[in-house]
């Protein structure tokens, strides 16, 4: 472009502010949310009252297996024989009678019987208190105005057991209510969850596109204007440079045109920054023995004295754009060495990963600021354009692959930090 061309950046419009959210967000769980607890709450108590009232439903139904005994008992001529408990037991089991017995003396030895007791010790003696009893799920009983029914003269008494049938079905009923609630509480978690999921991702999206629609509209002026000043600048450099040479040593002219030299170097780094950072698209990727690159790129940084390799279990070949990756181990290489030194560059293999570690002995990056120094223009530096991890990061996703840093293995000042970046197979 020439110098009297007038530059027209069409900026896209700012990213709107208001989020209109398709499901109304966040409500819409809280709203699932409270509807499963609701449900789980209601069917809850349902089942504790009707655990309750079963005790009142047995009962009941053992005092009408009583009476209905009792009054077959009045109707035989004399004492009952072994044949009659039988029969009697027959004719009331579908109502739940599962046992009758014909006790006597105070330890309740039991004369006759039909049918089996439960959770009694010894077979000729059984206890029976005053009131109806809860054995074992069953309800044992004395009958009362044959209690002291004479038989050859001896006072005996009967005894009954009652499985309480009614009150069984009743409590089922009221654990398969339960339990189809808690299915349809767990299963609105469950639309609640993939609701947050969902929302969760939504939002993601929508952040990504705000995030790119800024990076574009700041890329374009960006790439124009590092476009643009390129050219003068490398004259400027040049000409500072042959004025340097012109000038004598020492002399304070000289050291002048040294720093015009070196403010135009630092904009010359900026200008290729900005173009590495708005460059998007596709990468070129080829089998690239990831150790040399490294090497490469550590022998020719500010102190390669100060970094070492290690290629234990490095992979020989991976499918990487050498010049892009060379750009990202510049700018963790070149930020490490700022930091402090010695690094420690390690590329190795992570499962079907490429991993490529970079380790100083810096202050290290606290652990709120990790997510953010990726971001274009975050600096502490005050030469610093912000702008090495964003190429950083921008590059590596390229690749399909993760940047991340964490606390390095150093103590006290010095923690240090760990730049780990891991690239899949192509
Ligand atoms: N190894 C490190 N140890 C501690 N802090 C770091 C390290 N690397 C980066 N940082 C922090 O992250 C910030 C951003 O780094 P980034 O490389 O993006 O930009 P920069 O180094 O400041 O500038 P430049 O664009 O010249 O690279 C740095 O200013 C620094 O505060
Ligand atoms: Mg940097």
């Amino acid at each position: 472009m020439g110098p009297g061309l007038r530059i027209d950046v069409a900026m896209p419009p700012p990213p709107s502010t208001r989020r209109v959210t398709p499901l109304a967000g966040w409500s819409v769980v809280a709203v699932f949310l409270l509807l499963g607890a609701a449900l789980f709450a209601t069917v809850w108590t349902t089942r504790s009252s009707v655990a309750g009232a079963t005790t009142a439903v047995g009962r009941g139904e053992a005092i009408a297996i009583e009476q209905a005994v009792r009054a077959d008992l009045a109707s035989l001529e004399g004492p009952p024989i072994e044949t009659d408990l039988a029969d009697l037991l027959k004719e009331h089991a579908d109502e739940g009678l599962r046992y009758i017995a014909m006790v006597e003396g105070r330890r309740d030895v039991v004369v006759l019987a039909a049918g089996t007791a439960v959770g009694e010790g010894p077979a000729e003696a059984i206890g029976v208190g005053r009131h109806p009893q809860e054995i074992d799920g069953r309800i044992r009983m004395q009958l009362r105005a044959v209690r002291r029914m004479k038989t050859g003269g001896r006072a005996t008494r009967f005894v009954i057991e009652v499985e309480p049938i009614q009150a069984a079905d009743l409590r089922e009923a009221a654990t398969r209510t339960l339990a189809i609630g808690v299915i349809a509480a767990a299963m609105l978690l469950a639309v609640g969850i993939f609701v947050i999921r969902l929302e969760g991702r939504r939002q993601d999206e929508e952040r990504r596109r705000d995030q790119e629609r800024r990076l574009a509209s700041l890329g374009e002026m960006s790439a124009v204007l590092a476009h643009e000043i390129k050219n003068p600048l490398a004259s400027l450099k040049g000409n500072a440079q042959l004025l340097m040479a012109m000038l004598p040593d020492g002399e304070k002219p000289r050291a002048k045109a040294a720093r015009v030299v070196d403010e135009a170097v630092r904009l010359e780094k900026l200008t290729q920054d900005l173009l590495a950072f708005v460059r998007t698209g596709t990468i070129q990727r080829a089998a690239v023995d990831p150790v040399a690159l490294a090497r490469e790129v550590a022998s020719e940084c500010a102190a390669p004295a100060a970094v070492t390799i290690d290629a234990t279990g490095a992979p020989t070949r991976w499918s990487l754009d050498a010049a892009r990756i060379r750009e990202v181990l510049v700018n963790l290489v070149d930020n490490a060495l700022a930091a402090g030194a010695p690094v420690h560059v390690r590329v190795g293999r992570a499962q079907r990963r490429l991993r490529i570690d970079v380790e100083d002995r810096g202050p290290g990056v606290p652990a709120d600021e990790r997510d953010k120094i990726f971001e274009a223009f975050v600096t502490s530096k005050t030469h610093g354009t912000g702008l090495g991890l964003a190429v950083v990061r921008r590059v590596v996703e390229l690749h399909g692959g993760t940047v991340v840093v964490m606390a390095g293995g150093g103590d006290g000042e010095q923690p240090g930090a760990l730049f780990r970046v891991e690239i899949p197979e192509a």
